[in-house]
């Protein structure tokens, strides 16, 4: 049985029928194409599939659709506006923060989370921000430089949280 339900993706409407087990990680990636949220472990355990959800950032593959009407999600690729990097991929990209880049979608996202709810956050908090995305490749030290460098206004910063 399928059920309707809307809600935002980056500023837009988008309408739905789904079953109460599809998550939104299903929908982003399957219905709409936007594949920036990356399906990993799909548990809950790798963090690639992290997205904001009204300026949070929650994991995806753990979000049942039905729960968020009227919602709105942020995703990787609702990040950049009129090809304006954001700050945290301007750092990301300049301090050269990735390797495979596999990982990054959630990085980014984790950190856009963080900084939406404390622009000043820490050394502490951002590695607390980022314990529930794994990387296999970074050893993880140049995601916290680069999410530092932001927070030290080294980048220009601007909140993502609606669209
Ligand atoms: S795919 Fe969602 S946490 Fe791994
Ligand atoms: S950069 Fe390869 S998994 Fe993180």
């Amino acid at each position: 049985m399928k059920y309707p339900v809307s809600f935002y993706i980056n500023g837009v409407q988008y309408d739905f029928y789904v079953t109460p087990a599809t998550s939104l990680l299903s929908l982003l990636r399957k219905d709409t194409h936007m594949t920036g949220a990356k399906e990993g472990c799909n548990q809950g355990d790798c963090g690639s599939c992290t997205v904001l959800l009204d300026g949070m950032a929650v994991k995806a593959c753990l979000v049942p659709a039905l729960t968020i009407a009227g919602r709105h999600v942020i995703t990787v690729e609702g990040l950049a506006v009129n090809g304006k990097l954001n700050p945290l991929q301007q750092a990301f990209y300049e301090m050269g923060a990735p390797q495979c880049g596999y990982c990054t979608p959630g990085f980014l996202m984790a950190a856009q989370g963080l900084l939406n709810k404390n622009p000043k956050a820490g050394h502490e908090e951002i590695v607390e921000a980022i314990s529930g995305n794994l990387c296999r490749c970074t050893g993880y030290y140049k995601y916290i430089q680069a999410i530092e460098a932001v927070v030290a206004g080294k980048f220009a910063k601007e909140e993502v949280d609606d669209g």
